[in-house]
Formats: C-alpha cells, sequence, structure tokens
C-alpha cells in the first residue's frame, strides 16, 4: 500500500475516475466495468505493475462500441505511471518504498487521517492488522519488530505530514538508542519547521499543556491527543501547539478538535507558519493550521540494510 505516497496517483482517484467514467455509461456497461475496476484496483494492490501494462482488461460488452473499452483503458493507463520501480512478486512487504533518490529512509508506518482507526493504536500495537491496509494504512512489521526489540541501529527519525500536494513538515530526531516511542523528544530533535520548537519548555505539569510526545495527552477518559507537541493549554481558545492527532470523537474536549462530515477522525493538525500556532484557528479556516492527510515514520540506519546489534554508532559525520 505504501508505494501509493511516492505514486502520482492512489486508489482512490482511481475509483472516483472509473466511477466518472461509468456514470456516462448506461446501467449494464457500467456495472460490467466498475467490476472490472475493482477487480483492477483489488487486485492492483497486490501487483500494480502487471495490472497496469498486461493486466486482463474490462469484459467486453457486445452491446457497445469498443471505443469504451479503450477509453477505460487508456484511464487505467493514465493511473498507472511507468516511474514505479518493479515490485517483488512473492515477497512484497506492505509498507516498501520504491525511492531510488533516497534509498536510505527506509518507511517503517503510515497512518492515514480520517479512517476511524486511531494513529497511535496502529503504531504501538504489538502486531498489525492487515485489514488497514486497505484503508492506506501500513507497517513494515520486519523493521517495526526489529526496532521494537532492540536489534536495529536506528540512526535517524524522520516523521513526515503529508496533504494531497505532497509532504508539507518534516522533523528528523536523533534515533540512537531509541524504541518505537523514545525517540519523539525534544532532546532528539535535529529539525522541524519550526524556528521556536527547539527552544521551547517542556517542563511542568501536563495540565499546563508543554507536552512532547507520541503517548501525548489521554488524561481524565475525555482527551485522545497523540504524537503531541505542544506549546500551552488557555481553555481551548487559547490552546497553541505545533502537531497533534487527536484520535476519537468519544474523547473531544475542545471545539478545535471536533470532527466534522469533511474531517472525520483521526485528524492531524500542525502549524503551517514557522512557529506555534493556535489550535482553534483551525475553526476558521485560516491558512495557520493545516490539516494533513497522513503521518510517515521513516528510519535511517547506521549500516542500510544493519539488524545487528554490535555494531557502534558513529555519529558527527555528515
Ligand atoms: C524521494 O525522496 C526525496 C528526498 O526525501 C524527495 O525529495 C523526493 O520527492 C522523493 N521522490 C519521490 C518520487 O517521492
Ligand atoms: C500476536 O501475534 C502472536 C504471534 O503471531 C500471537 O501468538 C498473538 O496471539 C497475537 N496477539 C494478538 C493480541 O493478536
Ligand atoms: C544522538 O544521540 C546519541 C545518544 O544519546 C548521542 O551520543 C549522539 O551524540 C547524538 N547525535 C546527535 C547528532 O545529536
Ligand atoms: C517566520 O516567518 C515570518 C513570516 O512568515 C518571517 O518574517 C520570520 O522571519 C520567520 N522567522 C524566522 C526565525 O525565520
Amino acid at each position: 500500500m505504501c508505494e501509493s505516497l511516492i505514486s502520482t496517483t492512489n486508489p482512490t482517484d482511481f475509483a472516483q475516475n472509473s466511477l466518472h467514467l461509468a456514470g456516462r455509461m448506461d446501467g449494464a456497461l457500467a456495472v460490467v466495468l466498475m467490476l472490472s475496476a475493482m477487480a483492477v484496483l483489488l487486485f492492483g494492490v497486490e501487483s500494480q505493475q502487471r495490472v497496469c501494462y498486461s493486466g486482463p482488461p474490462p469484459e467486453p460488452d457486445p452491446d457497445n462500441p469498443d471505443h469504451w473499452m479503450k477509453q477505460v483503458m487508456q484511464e487505467i493507463r493514465k493511473n498507472c505511471p511507468g516511474r514505479r520501480q518493479p515490485t517483488p512478486a512473492v515477497t512484497e512487504k506492505p509498507c516498501t518504498t520504491a525511492n531510488s533518490t533516497d534509498p536510505e529512509w527506509r518507511l517503517v508506518f503510515k497512518g492515514v487521517a480520517g479512517t476511524g482507526v486511531k494513529l497511535h493504536d496502529m503504531w504501538t500495537a504489538m502486531n498489525w492488522t492487515s485489514s488497514y491496509e486497505a484503508s492506506g494504512h501500513c507497517r513494515d512489521n520486519s523493521l517495526y519488530q526489529a526496532w521494537r526489540n532492540g536489534q536495529l541501529n536506528v540512526r535517524r527519525v524522520k516523521l513526515s505530514l503529508y496533504d494531497s500536494s505532497g509532504v508539507r513538515a518534516e522533523l528528523i530526531f536523533n534515533g540512537t538508542g531509541s524504541d518505537i516511542k523514545s525517540w519523539f523528544t525534544q532532546t532528539r530533535l535535529i529539525s522541524s519547521p519550526w524556528d521556536d520548537l527547539k527552544s521551547a519548555q517542556f517542563t511542568g505539569s501536563v495540565g499546563n499543556g508543554r507536552l512532547f510526545s507520541i503517548d501525548g495527552d489521554v488524561r481524565l477518559l475525555s482527551l485522545d491527543r497523540r504524537f503531541f507537541i505542544n506549546n500551552n493549554y488557555g481553555s481551548c481558545a487559547g490552546d497553541k501547539g505545533w502537531l497533534v492527532v487527536t484520535e476519537s470523537a468519544a474523547r473531544v474536549h475542545c471545539p478545535w478538535e471536533t470532527e466534522t462530515a469533511a474531517y472525520p477522525h483521526p485528524i492531524i493538525l500542525y502549524s503551517t507558519t514557522n512557529q506555534t500556532v493556535s489550535w482553534d484557528d483551525v475553526r476558521s479556516n485560516g491558512a495557520a493550521v493545516g490539516r494533513a492527510d497522513s503521518l510517515t515514520i521513516h528510519i535511517m540506519l547506521s549500516e542500510p540494510g544493519s539488524t545487528t546489534t554490535a555494531r557502534p554508532e558513529v555519529e558527527g559525520e555528515q
């Protein structure tokens, strides 16, 4: 599923295009073509390369001119650009990336907003539920388990936020000696889009809202804020921060984290400026608070491909 990150299309766009096409046809053919398109879609998750170029065409329909078929095939080709790397036929992992310009970063996790599945649960659960992949989530379980078991020399961790136009924010952390949660701290932060983050104060009680953690704030069964980098609490309207994943409609405390029809939970909010923002500004649809479609976690190993524990970390050579 995670190849969609680096492709110019995704199954949703494709489905919409197919629907659009089908809408211009009479009922019977539309059904046939939709079923074919669905087959291509479902099958395409496993082996997109093959479907895009030599997969079975839609079922022929004798009652209709075959130019519809050609258009459908054109549509499929258009949606399957040739830049994709060939995928291994048998051992494809759900989160493999094929970004040859930057092979050092290995995708471990992608969590998608608005699907009703909590990102924190997906990231912290020991076992991965492969049915999540139908919604675009993915986790590279071999990397994940190795990291979790202390068998990986993780050198850097990158958290990225995406919307429909691509990467909107990247945070890079020192991953040396980290586990799946401990990398996400201010002390390990190497770079971020936010100039005031490195020097911000994260001390004091949780109640003052100075938080920088994956576990975030889930107090009193009324909050469910994860991957939380927050500057302060100020009675909702004064709440300010840099990044938050607000996970659940059942645990909403402030108007700014309330879901809407267009933006169901989980909701990923972040500052699009170079500093902290008022979360409440998201309600006025101002530009300062961005909504991300997805969040990814990449790692760079000390020695690309290494899964040993013996090799010492070498720092400062870059
Ligand atoms: C590959 O990674 C580089 C560096 O992170 C990025 O600039 C580029 O857009 C990526 N390429 C694709 C096709 O996603
Ligand atoms: C997780 O996976 C292990 C090994 O496959 C299995 O024994 C265990 O029951 C699973 N746990 C859950 C909560 O599904
Ligand atoms: C990364 O963390 C390790 C362990 O805490 C430390 O020794 C190293 O100096 C850090 N590197 C950078 C670039 O911050
Ligand atoms: C932050 O952005 C503002 C305007 O967007 C700019 O004027 C200011 O110089 C930036 N601050 C830093 C530290 O780059």
